[in-house]
């Protein structure tokens, strides 16, 4: 699929969605398999109201290198995980919500 039209498509599912969801004021949010990080940035900055801070995560080490280079600052910020195995600690009991993006159906372990 055309990268725009999906940049597009995932934008109007939030679009659609992001009325309907009790976006936590302050909120701390989880991006599981955030990929380059550039949607990511853009929930961050457009998207998500009240939004205090953003972590993307994803298994590939290169995406997350991308990530941190291009679009962390002081509340977006980009670490490596594989959501199939254990959270780490620092993660735990952190986060107020949670995103995924075209993400879930890359995962081997579903449960
Ligand atoms: C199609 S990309 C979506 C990227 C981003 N969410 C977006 O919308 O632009 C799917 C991402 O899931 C990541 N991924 C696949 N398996 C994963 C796992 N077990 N844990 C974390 N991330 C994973 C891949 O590395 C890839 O970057």
């Amino acid at each position: 699929m055309n990268q725009m039209l999906y940049r597009r498509l995932i934008q109007l599912s939030i679009l659609k969605n992001i009325r309907i969801i009790n976006w936590k004021k302050d909120s701390t949010i989880l991006d599981i398999g955030c990929g380059d990080g550039s949607m990511t940035s853009k929930l961050f900055k457009e998207l998500i109201p009240n939004c205090k801070t953003m972590t993307g995560c994803d298994i590939n080490e290169d995406m997350i290198r991308f990530a941190n280079e291009h679009y962390a600052s002081e509340r977006v910020n980009f670490t490596t995980l594989n959501i199939e195995g254990e959270l780490p600690d620092q993660l735990r009991e952190r986060f107020h919500h949670a995103t995924s993006f075209y993400a879930l159906n890359w995962y081997r372990r579903q449960e």
